[in-house]
């Protein structure tokens, strides 16, 4: 053949291939959702099949086109770098409370990182093109009603998950609460994100955020100690608070239930320690304005302090109920049991409400300054009962 031809031809299959070869290089695989929603913050999640450098773009809310002019980018940073990397969690600071914005992701992929030198490959993003953006709503303590869903114990039924959460509405639905035992174990990435994220975000939680409480059975596994990456929160633990409209959150983690030197969990626990850690936390956060001026105070946590004689929920109950007991607490939320109980309060042991939810059923709260109310669910969408408060 033609020299003159041969190279164009060459040149021609070498640039499809290679175009070929970028597209595949980096690829959005899950999310994004948003963790860590406060009043003037945001966290943006996501995960790309290689490495990238990665960013958020955001507008405010609007009908003018997210091309209509530059955004502001955010990006991930640890001690002044950028961070490469397949998970991006992506920190938006500065917002005004009770506000609506507009976002995109971006992961650039970083084919090659050879001391200052950092080859580039090609970008993948969100589409703004020919879908709206996604958007988020940061949290307002001066809002006048909440509306929001908990589910738990859905340990990989995904099926139920979009049954229970089938309704989840942006604008509608404040926030989601998963409280905990989502899955059996935590083995790895892929395991939490198709036994239940990746549901979760197709559903909501691009938009609408997500707070976890995290089970006994997410404490399991050798990806216990990696998944709160995946869940940033505004404490940098797995317990924190966070309050929206008339309603303070306390997110408490009630560890194991049984002791930490049980065999089940092969010398790795140590959950009293971690308890205690929790409950210092707790004597001083009920101390502070957020929490004494909320109308409602809402505690979650997995393991009920009631109705087991084992040791988690024994020590959940001696460290737990006496700092919350006199707080004005509106109720506790809870799951582990599969089953519903509802406990009336029991003088000398807990001053509020233990409200037990089953693994098949969630609990819609609805509340304004006047009434705090529970719709329990079932997976047609039944409401089973309601409690006023
Ligand atoms: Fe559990």
């Amino acid at each position: 053949m033609n020299r003159a031809i041969t190279f164009p031809l060459l040149s021609f299959f070498l640039s499809i291939f290679s175009l070929a070869g970028y597209a595949q290089e980096v690829n959005i695989t899950h999310g994004p959702y948003i963790q860590a929603l406060g009043e003037n913050e945001a966290t943006i999640v996501w995960t790309t099949d290689s490495n990238a450098v990665s960013w958020v773009e955001v507008a405010p809310a609007g009908d003018d086109s997210f091309y209509a002019s530059e955004r502001p980018k955010y990006y991930q940073t640890s001690n002044g770098n950028r961070v490469v990397g397949t998970l991006h969690k992506i920190k938006i600071a500065g917002l005004k409370k009770g506000t609506e914005y507009r976002y995109r992701i971006f992961s650039k992929a970083v084919r090659s990182y050879e001391g200052h030198r950092v080859l580039y490959g090609n970008i993948a993003s969100s589409n703004v093109y020919s879908k709206k953006p996604l958007r988020f709503s940061t949290l307002d303590k001066d809002k006048k009603t909440i509306s929001f869903l908990m589910l738990n114990d859905i340990h990989s039924r995904v099926d139920d998950l979009k049954n229970l959460s089938g309704k989840v509405e942006y604008g509608k639905t404040d926030l989601v609460i998963f409280n905990g035992d989502m899955v059996s174990s935590m083995n790895d990435e892929t395991q939490f994100f198709s036994g239940f994220m990746d549901d979760a975000v197709t559903m909501f939680a691009g938009e609408v955020p997500m707070y976890y409480c995290r089970g006994n059975h997410e404490t399991r596994g050798k990806f216990s100690v990696n998944f709160p990456e995946y869940f940033p929160t505004n404490t940098g633990k797995l317990y924190y608070s966070f309050r929206q409209g008339p309603v303070y959150f306390i997110v408490l983690d009630g560890g194991e239930d049984k002791p930490d030197s049980d065999i089940e969990y092969s010398g790795l626990a140590q959950f009293d320690a971690y308890r205690s850690e929790q409950q210092q936390w707790l004597k001083e956060l009920i101390k502070t304005e957020d929490f004494k001026t909320a109308k409602y105070k809402v505690v979650l946590i997995h393991i009920p302090p009631a109705g087991s004689t084992w040791h988690g929920p024994n020590d959940i109950r001696n460290k737990f109920l006496p700092v919350l007991n006199g707080q004005g607490v509106t109720a506790m939320l809870c799951g582990h049991l599969h089953s519903y109980e509802y406990l009336k309060p029991e003088p000398g042991l807990y001053d509020f409400p233990i409200i037990i939810n089953a693994h098949n059923t969630s609990l819609e709260v609805n509340a304004d300054l006047n009434s705090f109310s529970i719709l329990r669910k079932s997976t047609d969408g039944e409401t089973l009962e309601k409690l006023t408060f």
